[in-house]
């Protein structure tokens, strides 16, 4: 059993929030890139948006577009979207089906779903040629409770997955998270830095200001957390209702066999560099953070509910949907409006309060990784 500290016990007074260099400069988020981004892993989604074989989704990371699918034997593959022959980009479409094979349509070179080529047009009559040197290349992958993460630096190894998700074992496995299934997702495109949505996500100091439904939901200052250090932070806060929807009523089956007190619990995490998990009695909801420039992020949202949850009377995955939607625009706009302050030659790093030890906590490992 986790130990719990309320949001004030791991408060240390005097942190003040980052100077406005990590929030604007070029040259920090090349460093961002170096130190954090390259070393860890990027979730791209849950593994039920490519539930056949052939089912693809390409996902932008960087700047680098990856071909996220499922192979033949049902594992999931990502490679670069790069062609072996002339290196053009291979698929278009944002998601589809491969049949049993990937075509470039430039010159008909094609790979089979392991990433092999398998076709080159006249290059039989090379012999010197080597097909098995020429598969698309592949990006490391990894799959923890359903959720898929890459990493996307060719140079070196990652950070070793199993070590670094350490603190994550087997905290959310009671909600089942790798059953269950999405019906709802939503792209959000942002003005704002990437560390300002993970701030705003480990603080509900602004609840009682800027999101009026969700502040009847549950006591702001109910938070405990039992991740306060590190890459992964975050705890849970009561629920005031059955769950986080429009209507506050549970909206579809509970999603797992849940301990006493989870099932009035709302959990919370924050996972570097760019999974934040909202875990509920009857839906998941998650977001992924694509950060594009110091001033520029994609969000992916997305709802999982039970597989089997449109059977139970009363299945309304909208009531969550719309609760979160609206919450999530909120959350966007003041983000935006966090980065259009921090651009301004007025501002200066301000305190932190008791509700921010998370945000503090952040920004310590933040800058640790950043000196490494
Ligand atoms: S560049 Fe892809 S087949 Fe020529
Ligand atoms: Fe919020």
């Amino acid at each position: 059993m986790s130990k719990f500290y309320k949001t004030a016990e791991t408060f240390i007074p005097g942190e003040m929030t980052l100077p406005q260099k990590y929030y604007t400069s070029p040259q920090i988020f090349a460093r961002e890139k170096e130190r954090i981004f390259d070393r860890t892993w990027f979730c791209v989604g849950h593994h039920s948006r490519i539930p056949n074989p052939g089912d693809y989704f390409l996902q932008e990371i960087l700047g680098e577009s990856l071909i996220i699918l499922r192979d033949r034997e049902m594992n999931i593959r990502a490679f670069y979207n790069v062609c072996r022959h002339r290196g053009t980009r291979i698929c278009e479409q944002p998601e589809g089906q491969f049949k049993n094979s990937i075509q470039c349509n430039y010159h008909a070179w094609t790979y089979g779903l392991d990433g092999k080529l398998i076709g080159a047009p006249f290059m039989r009559e090379i012999a010197e040629f080597r097909w098995e040197d020429f598969p698309l290349r592949a990006a490391p992958i990894q799959i923890w409770e359903g959720f898929i993460f890459v990493n996307t630096n060719l140079q070196s190894q990652p950070l070793p997955f199993d070590e670094l998700f350490a603190p994550m074992q087997g905290r959310i496995s009671p909600w089942n998270p790798s059953q269950l299934k999405a019906l709802h997702r939503e792209r959000y495109e942002l003005a704002s830095n990437w560390k300002y949505i993970f701030q705003n996500f480990n603080e509900c100091y602004h609840c009682p200001t800027i999101h009026p439904l969700l502040n009847t939901m549950t006591t702001y200052i109910s938070a405990e957390n039992d991740l306060v250090e590190g890459p992964f932070l975050g705890g849970f806060l009561d629920l005031k209702k059955e769950s986080m929807t429009v209507t506050g009523r549970l909206c579809a089956l509970p999603l797992g066999q849940l301990c006493e007190g989870d099932d009035k619990r709302g959990y919370y995490y924050s996972l570097l560099p760019n999974l934040l998990l909202n875990v509920h009695p009857d839906y998941l909801m998650y977001h992924i953070i694509f950060p594009h420039d110091p001033g520029h992020s994609t969000i992916i949202s997305e709802w999982l509910f039970h597989p089997e949850a449109a059977s139970r009377p009363g299945f309304n995955p909208q009531d969550a949907i719309d609760f979160w939607h609206e919450t999530n625009l909120q959350d966007w706009h003041i983000c935006e409006l966090s980065q259009q302050g921090v651009q301004s030659a007025a501002y200066t790093p301000g305190w932190y309060t008791p509700r921010e030890s998370l945000l503090a906590a952040f920004d310590r490992d933040y800058l640790k990784r950043m000196e490494e």
